[in-house]
């Protein structure tokens, strides 16, 4: 893989050129501000994702796939689209989840191992089980676009 000059001003490496959009989120947020609430804010849902990328990449099921990519940028996307799908009062200005996860060859195996630690974060961070699987199904007809096998 070529690799760009991570940026100094984000410290992020650039991407490929792409149209910026909320539609890249690929779910519709939530009405109201319930859903912020119970994750905690803007705080509690940086928490969380955070957490979620701590424990993925920690996770000898799935580590290596994160491997060579700039998880400064996802920390920052992931963030942004938790966010904006909640309604917490963020914009999301990451790429589609298609092209995103194109030729990552992640698996259904992968993803519930992403999920398991997604849920992890939430249950330390106290979030109710409803609002938690309220998240998750607002994830799941994502499924297909961000596996490939
Ligand atoms: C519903 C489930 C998922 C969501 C919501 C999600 C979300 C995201 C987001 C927001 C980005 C950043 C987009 C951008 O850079 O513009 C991304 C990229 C990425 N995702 Fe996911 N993802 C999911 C599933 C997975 C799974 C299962 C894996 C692997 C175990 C994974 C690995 C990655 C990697 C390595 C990147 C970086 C790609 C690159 O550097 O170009 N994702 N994901």
């Amino acid at each position: 893989m070529v690799r760009k000059a991570r940026d100094p001003a984000t410290g992020e490496i650039p991407v490929d050129p792409y149209v910026q959009g909320d539609a890249n989120a690929g779910a519709h947020p939530f009405a109201g501000d319930g859903m912020a609430r119970a994750f905690g804010g803007q705080a509690g849902i940086r928490r969380i994702t955070d957490r979620t990328l701590d424990l993925s990449v920690a996770d000898p099921r799935i580590k290596a796939i994160f491997e060579e990519h700039d998880m400064v940028r996802l920390r920052r996307t992931l963030f942004e689209q938790v966010c904006f799908i909640l309604n917490a009062g963020c914009r999301y200005s990451g790429r589609d989840m298609k092209v995103a996860h194109k030729g990552l060859g992640t698996t259904r195996a992968d993803l519930n191992a992403l999920v398991e630690h997604l849920q992890q974060a939430m249950r330390e961070a106290h979030v109710s089980f409803p609002a938690q699987n309220r998240l998750l199904a607002k994830l799941a007809p994502m499924d297909r676009t961000v596996t490939e096998r």
